[in-house]
């Protein structure tokens, strides 16, 4: 019998005859946690899609052993059998179904007789939830109800709720906090102890560097190096990811802040289920010409409900004074608000910011199709030259403007979003969470261009639960605390620590 719970050997995946994997090489043993980095594209997730059979066996060439024996799965149907699970990147979650439902889904409990037994499923569900100190979630509710960090350790849940021999975390932490992020580590550790293995995808390489005891190194879908944790830091991780030294993570420049541009005055949200709890509670800010704004916040601090309620773009009731250049705005729809002057890049690219069925081209032109109107037709080729510029702009890594926008890796996916509102060329530009599943060397690009669009005069709000980019990027920074602001404070001798106290005070 082998050492080895897994090994993929000579992993060949291809895309059109394009290879996304070249040939790579991973062996897991039971209970190591392997951390598997590389930049954006590099073939994270496809290799996972190919160990967990979303690419089934016979769509790739190599071989997959797992316990010593080849595992031939034609879907991921068979690999859950043998105790692979994952958690993708892009929540999988169906919307309109109930908590509950969501984390029984394939997996229901039944009663003699075959009808669902939901008192049995409510209560592991709340189990499960309780086990990710997720408190105050009701499992009978739709899933839609609750923001993309809910959403996302309910995806936890339910993937802790299979019998897992090798569980795969794809960005399992991309919109969690700091606490939560240290209850899933928490979390991993008891299955490793218990001798379940990982495969522990993340972009943020402090959690990598905390969990994982191996870490894989892949580019361009080569395998680069195998490591153990012990004989890295996270710098070398990056030099090993980017193939070079990087020693700066922001770009920061000083720039002068012009007068105040924007305003927002008493912005206050209800709740979508209970109209009588307000989500936002009176907030009042301003912000002035090139400033860049951080909002920092535990989630469900209601940092995402601001910014959706001064786009017009927040799902229940709300109130909002807007006002730019010292008039009151109408920002009651996104359309309104874009027309005004704003822009949103919203926090969940899958549900608002993509459209899945055009290409990358079309998704990047989309909020300014008019500009390209020439009589009755599109200016194709002005539309192309424009694309292509946005794409260079902003280091988008795809083989052609004219693939689908779902076979771009999440962080490009996410690169997309940005291109097509910074197109509107808004006055305010408001960004939710911008680098979420980026990559640290995209991320420096995208920085880079929050401080030349600032240096400009666009004035940026940016939402983050990432405090040290926050504390890297912002002038200045809003705490928010359950619907309410919690601090106001210049970016100057600030600390995460002060960031934290103020977002927890009561
Ligand atoms: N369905 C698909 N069709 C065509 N190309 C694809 C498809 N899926 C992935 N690719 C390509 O394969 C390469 C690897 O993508 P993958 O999603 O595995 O990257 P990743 O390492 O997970 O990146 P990220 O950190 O952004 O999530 C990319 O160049 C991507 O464009
Ligand atoms: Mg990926």
């Amino acid at each position: 019998m082998s050492d080895y719970l897994l090994e993929m050997k000579g992993i060949v995946k291809r895309f059109d005859g394009v290879p996304a994997l070249n040939g790579i090489d991973i062996a897991i043993r039971p209970g190591e946690c392997i951390g598997l980095c590389g930049e954006n594209g590099a073939g994270k997730s496809t290799l996972m899609k190919v160990l967990s059979a979303v690419y089934p066996h016979g769509s790739w060439e190599g071989e997959i052993l797992w316990q010593g024996q080849p595992l031939e799965a034609r879907s991921i149907r068979d690999t859950e059998a043998a105790g692979i699970i994952i958690i993708h990147q892009e929540l999988m979650l169906v919307p309109e179904l109930s908590v509950t439902e969501n984390l029984f889904l394939g997996n229901e409990l039944t009663l003699p007789g075959g009808r669902m037994n939901y008192p049995a499923m409510n209560r592991r569900a709340e189990q499960l939830l309780a086990e990710l100190q997720l408190s105050d979630v009701n499992v009978v509710l739709p899933v839609m109800n609750y923001g993309g960090g809910h959403q996302q350790l309910i995806e936890i849940a339910k993937a802790l709720n299979k019998q897992a021999k090798l569980l795969i975390l794809d960005e399992p932490s991309s919109s969690l906090t700091a606490a939560e992020i240290a209850v899933l580590l928490e979390i991993i550790r008891a299955l490793k102890a218990k001798g379940v293995a990982c495969v522990y995808i993340s972009h943020k390489l402090d959690e990598v560097a905390a969990i994982c005891d191996t870490i894989v190194v892949i580019r361009d879908g080569a395998h680069i190096a195998t490591t153990p944790m012990a004989q890295l830091d996270v710098n070398r991780i990056i030099t090993q990811m980017v193939g070079r030294d990087m020693q700066q993570l922001y770009p920061k420049q000083e720039r002068t802040l012009g007068e105040v541009v924007f305003e927002a005055r008493h912005v206050t949200c209800f709740d979508v289920d209970k109209p009588q709890r307000k989500r936002v509670d009176d907030v009042s800010f301003a912000l002035r010409k090139g400033e860049i704004l951080g909002i920092a916040g535990l989630v469900g601090a209601g940092r995402t409900e601001l910014v959706s309620a001064l786009f017009g773009a927040y799902p229940g009731r709300s109130q909002a004074e807007v006002w730019l250049h010292g008039a009151r705005i109408d920002s009651s729809t996104p359309l309104k608000a874009i027309r005004a002057g704003l822009a949103l890049v919203p926090e969940d690219r899958k549900q608002h910011g993509i459209v899945r069925d055009l290409d990358v081209g079309q998704n990047i032109t989309l909020s300014v199709l008019a500009r390209f109107a020439r009589f009755s037709r599109l200016d194709r080729e002005a539309e192309l030259a424009t694309v292509r510029d946005q794409i260079g702009r902003l280091a988008l890594k795809t083989a052609s403007p004219f693939l689908p926008i779902t076979s771009l890796s999440g962080g490009n996916q996410q690169k997309a979003v940005l291109a097509k509102m910074l197109l509107t060329r808004p006055d305010v530009l408001i960004l939710d969470e911008p680098t979420r599943g980026v990559d640290v060397g995209a991320k420096y690009e995208i920085y880079k261009l929050m401080f030349e669009l600032a240096s400009e005069g666009m004035a940026i709000i940016m939402v983050s639960s990432e405090l040290a980019e926050v504390l890297g990027i912002a002038d200045r920074v809003l705490v928010m605390g359950e619907g309410r602001l919690r601090g106001d404070f210049p970016n100057r001798d600030l600390t995460q620590e002060m960031l934290l106290s103020a977002a927890l005070e009561h």
